[in-house]
């Protein structure tokens, strides 16, 4: 592209950034035609097999699985941010008790970055676990708060334990913590969706880390992007029950044409593997007659879903059976995105640490002028 003053020349724009690469990470690695995902070259099957939450959130920040004494010491620096300042705690009280529960996850972060003025390099790892437990404590009293209950300081537990009985009183045992933790690593990162993104450009001005989150946050609320889960989960509850899947699909789907939500990625053009782990879990998770009426409505689905898009290259995703999960350790709707969001806030501060110790370079792009050419003013009683 070749610019003259106010003149492009040659000029070609990539509409949704399709195709465009904006950084080097040794972070994450998809393979969209194959469906494997990794994490700093491990699978991500294998790492839901073996580690725990903050295990995968250490290889993230320093690029190695901790050694035990150096996962303890990590997990101690998380676990002294569970419990989030009285201001934090009166702003999500002062937001209305229905309000979105990313919107308040949201103006969370934003109070938090109140105190922070700009990127400290050599705090970065720092950080990083300081903004993990945080994001533990906002998002336990989100709930709580949207649930009508009082906010409950988590407790010195390992990250899943400690979220679910940071979030409820009873109910909570070792399939659930398992479901939770898997969950978690799940979500933490996906290269440079619209969400990174928004953290990396603000980051690229050197932003603090809590307002990269703040942006990110905001990415992710569409559903288009973090909003596909309960989108995906609203499906199901409209359709209600398994046997009405063919005649919903045929009025909405092929007739209507609507989009089937939880299906179809930009990256993946098969199965995205992460679907495929949460699926797994969604059937061992589901005890309830109501658990096991809607896994069988989706899983009809599913597969109806895949009879007519497969050929188009378009599968379920993530967001496919991840509110299913959610549901069966006992979060409502609402809370599908705030919890896909408490885990990617991992790798919104690994990708953007990465970003800015290793190109730092201002994210500013061009936009080509379609519009008048100069005129002049006409004052407002002459219009
Ligand atoms: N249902 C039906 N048709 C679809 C769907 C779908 N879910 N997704 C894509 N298509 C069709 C689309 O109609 C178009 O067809 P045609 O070429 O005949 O006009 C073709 O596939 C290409 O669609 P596109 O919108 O140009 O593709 P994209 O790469 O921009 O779409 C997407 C990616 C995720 C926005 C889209 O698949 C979608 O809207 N899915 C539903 C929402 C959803 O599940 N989002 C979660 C994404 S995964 C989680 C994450 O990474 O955040």
């Amino acid at each position: 592209m070749i610019v003259t003053g106010r003149e492009v020349i040659n000029m070609s724009i990539s509409l949704g950034l399709e195709d465009v690469f904006i950084k080097y990470t040794s972070l994450t690695s998809i393979d969209g035609e194959k469906g494997e995902l990794r994490y700093r070259g491990y699978d991500i099957k294998d790492l839901v097999e073996h580690c725990s939450f903050e295990e995968v959130a250490y290889l993230m920040f320093y690029g190695e699985l901790p050694k035990r004494d150096e996962l303890e010491h990590f997990k101690s620096n998380v676990m002294k941010n569970y419990k989030i300042p009285e201001n934090v705690k009166n702003i999500i009280k002062n937001m209305p008790r229905d309000g979105d529960a990313l919107a308040i996850m949201e103006a969370a972060f934003a109070a938090l970055s109140t105190e922070e003025y700009t990127w400290e390099k050599e705090r970065d790892r720092e950080k990083a676990a300081e903004i993990m437990g945080r994001a533990l404590g906002i998002v336990s009293a989100v709930f709580r708060y949207r649930d009508g209950r009082e906010i409950k300081d988590p407790e010195n537990k390992g990250y899943a334990e400690a979220f679910l009985n940071a979030c409820f009183d009873s109910g909570i045992d070792e399939d659930k913590i398992k479901a939770m933790n898997a969950a978690l690593i799940l979500y933490i990162d996906h290269e440079v969706p619209a969400s990174t993104t928004a953290a990396l450009v603000a980051s690229s001005t050197l932003s603090d880390m809590y307002s990269c989150v703040t942006a990110a946050i905001a990415a992710l609320k569409g559903p288009l992007h973090g909003g596909a889960a309960e989108a995906a989960y609203k499906q199901f509850l409209a359709i209600k029950s398994p046997e009405n899947v063919d005649s919903w699909f045929n009025e909405n789907i092929l007739n209507n044409k609507k989009r089937l939500m939880g299906f179809g990625h930009r990256v993946y053009k098969t199965y995205d593997p992460r679907m495929l782990i949460f699926k797994e879990l969604a059937r061992k998770n589901a005890k309830t007659d109501e658990q096991k009426k809607i896994l069988e409505l989706a899983e009809r689905l599913e597969a109806l879903g895949v009879k007519n898009f497969g050929q188009k290259k378009i599968f379920p995703n993530t967001d496919y059976y991840s509110g299913i999960v959610f549901n069966e350790i006992g979060f409502p709707l609402y809370m599908f995105t705030t919890l896909f969001a408490l885990s990617r806030v991992v790798g919104w501060v690994a990708h953007i640490s990465e970003y800015v110790e290793s190109e730092e370079r201002l994210i500013r792009p061009r936009a080509i002028y379609i519009g008048p050419e100069k005129r002049d003013v006409v004052p407002i009683d002459k219009r």
